[in-house]
């Protein structure tokens, strides 16, 4: 029995979300779907964002899909990001974001790598306060047992790659204290894992300006929560854009896929929506927590056939409908 906890959220989540949804039917009829609330509609409605329902509710399912949900661009009293809290609650501490080049959408072709990010802490804490007037003080935390947690799903994903190498992305020669901690935690583990003959390091800001040189260079890269934030957002170009750009929140016992992009307000209800990047993330549900892999290879290879029989990721209004009937086409094999 496969049951699936889902979160629509708001704006383009709305959309996205039940598409993904009706293509997944089609590999699991068995399915069952428990729908949650969270979001900033959410939050005006009942004053929770992310009510303990909802955390109740993907604890039980063991398994979710979180559409995007929209946050003011200033602080909002009682009002914090339902992702990030979900990700700190659910101890979903690695966050897998599988970059490649797909036909036709992809700016360059034949890149392949992965972005594992630590996903409960690093400068994402949550701890901020002002100091005084006038000074803000956000702190970022570092612990080993992240790290190890972070290094161990490294280790796995490298196994299931065959990796040529491993990067440790950090900024320990500025922050020596706590990305230093980060590079030699990772660092340890992934050695005594005998990963020392692929294992390299990156400042930060080099890595992002040879992802966007030359991203064949980069095989696994493992990295802190703000900088894989960051990194995989730029990486995504090679994808696709955002519309591309699928991924995995990771825990121990529960894991929730959600699409990289937000709520697009700007698009919202108009039917543009490209509802691509919540169905990889389904596949990336399918692949290593569903340990489904067989089903996840078709449902990337349905996108991939879909993709070089020429269609766009663009039908104007009719973008939500028609590429979720073109991916169910190429799953039924029609
Ligand atoms: P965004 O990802 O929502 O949109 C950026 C641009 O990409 C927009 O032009 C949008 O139309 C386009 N886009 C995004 N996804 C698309 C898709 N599936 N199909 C077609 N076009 C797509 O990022 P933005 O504009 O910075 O943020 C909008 C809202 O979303 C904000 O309230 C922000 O806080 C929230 N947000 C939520 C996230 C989450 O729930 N995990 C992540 C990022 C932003
Ligand atoms: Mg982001």
């Amino acid at each position: 029995m496969y049951r699936l906890c889902v979160i629509e959220g708001d704006g383009i989540g709305r959309e996205v979300v039940p598409a993904a949804i009706e293509v997944l039917r089609q590999l699991l009829p068995q399915l069952q779907v428990v729908p949650a609330r969270a979001g900033w509609d959410c939050f005006r409605e009942t004053g929770e964002a992310l009510p303990q329902a909802t955390l109740q509710s993907l604890r039980d399912c063991g398994a979710g899909l979180f559409g995007a949900v929209s946050s003011p661009a200033r602080r909002v009293d009682g009002y914090r990001s339902p992702i990030v809290q979900l990700r700190q609650q659910l101890q979903l501490s690695v966050n897998l974001r599988p970059v490649r080049s797909w036909p036709k959408v992809s700016s360059r072709q034949g890149v392949d790598l992965v972005i594992l990010r630590e996903n409960s802490e690093g400068l994402y804490s949550g701890r901020e306060h002002l100091e005084a007037p006038g000074v803000a003080i956000a702190e970022r935390v570092v612990s080993v047992a992240a790290c190890q947690r972070l290094a161990r799903r490294a280790s796995q994903i490298a196994s299931q790659r065959k990796a040529r190498r491993i990067t440790l992305v950090h900024k320990a020669n500025v922050l020596p204290l706590s990305c230093g901690l980060f590079r030699d935690s990772c660092r340890d583990l992934l050695m005594g894992e005998g990963w020392g003959d692929v294992l390299d390091e990156r400042l930060v800001d080099l890595a992002a300006l040879q992802l966007v040189e030359r991203p064949d260079d980069f095989d696994l890269i493992v990295t802190t929560n703000l900088f894989g934030d960051i990194l995989s957002d730029l990486a995504c170009h090679w994808s696709g854009g955002l519309a591309m750009a699928p991924s995995l929140n990771w825990g121990d016992d529960i894991a929730l896929a959600e699409p990289v992009h937000g709520s697009a307000p700007d698009i919202a209800g108009s039917g543009r929506a490209n509802p691509l990047a919540s169905i990889l993330s389904l596949a990336l549900l399918l692949r290593y927590h569903w340990q489904r892999g067989d089903l996840a290879d078709r449902l990337e290879e349905a996108v991939q056939h879909l993709l070089e029989s020429g269609a766009p990721t663009d039908f104007g209004v009719d973008t939500t409908r028609r590429i979720t009937d073109g991916v169910i086409e190429a799953l039924n094999g029609a």
